[in-house]
């Protein structure tokens, strides 16, 4: 991977700004791969302000999340459809209709994966995909054990998860206990992955990832099987590489 150090989260979402920025003035429907979570918000403001400055035809770009929870209900202000919502689409001026999140309703849960790799394949493959990475070292939300080939399915969120996690509910007890993820063979299928962490927390997961031992106990070590993975940290989060 090109590791890229950088001053702090707010340089980091003007750089990969201009790189995504860059890709839909080439492509203007890109495939964008988005994440939820704290740490690409930097990105997709940096985006909206790009955007405010120097207007840009974005009426065609598709995106695909990462993630979302099972079971909360429908319109949950913390669901990461109404997250992605709030975040991206709108900030963006994005079209509501081209931008997909896995659907965690227990209703269909059954095929949810299948149907997301599906649209997926159908939009032919994300070109960027954003990531950021958990203290458990998982991108998306797959979590340690998770096979380096999976795809989109149903699986458990450790403790640690639904911990860090607790800080977007009123009480840790409402984080939901699963989650549809993209697999890891999902997010090796993007054409390009940007990983981005910040702070001193997320120093042995980026180590984990980028050094190695490639092991499905850390699967940020998955990126090691791919071709272009960028990834953008600062000095705190990269502490621990050698
Ligand atoms: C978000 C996601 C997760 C987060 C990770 C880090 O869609 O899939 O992998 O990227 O949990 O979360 P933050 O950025 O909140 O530290």
């Amino acid at each position: 991977a090109e590791v890229v150090i950088v001053e702090n989260e707010a340089a980091a979402g003007v750089l990969i700004a201009q790189s995504i920025r860059g890709l839909i003035e080439s492509r203007p429907d890109a495939v964008l791969g988005l994440a939820t979570g704290s740490t690409p918000i930097p990105v997709y403001q940096a985006l909206a302000a790009s955007f405010a400055a120097d207007p840009l035809d974005v009426s065609r770009v598709r995106g695909f999340a990462l993630d979302e929870y099972v079971g909360l209900p429908f319109g949950h202000p913390e669901s990461y459809r109404q997250v992605i919502t709030r975040e991206v689409v709108e900030p963006l001026g994005l079209t509501a209709a081209n931008i997909h999140v896995p659907d965690g309703s227990l209703a269909t849960i059954e095929h949810a994966g299948l149907d997301y790799e599906q649209a997926i394949l159908e939009a032919g493959g994300v070109d960027v995909q954003i990531l950021g990475i958990g203290r458990t070292g998982h991108l998306g939300f797959n979590e340690p054990g998770s096979s380096f080939g999976s795809l989109t399915r149903v699986k458990t969120l450790t403790e640690k998860t639904r911990v860090d996690n607790a800080r977007f509910f009123d009480s840790p007890e409402q984080v939901p206990m699963h989650c549809i993820t993209q697999g890891l063979g999902t997010i090796l299928r993007a054409r390009h992955l940007v990983l981005l962490a910040f702070g001193a927390g997320k120093a042995d997961a980026i180590a984990a990832a980028v050094e190695g031992p490639m092991t499905a106990s850390q699967p940020g070590s998955a990126i090691q099987l791919h071709p272009h993975v960028t990834v953008v940290v600062d000095a705190a989060a990269a502490s621990k590489l050698v």
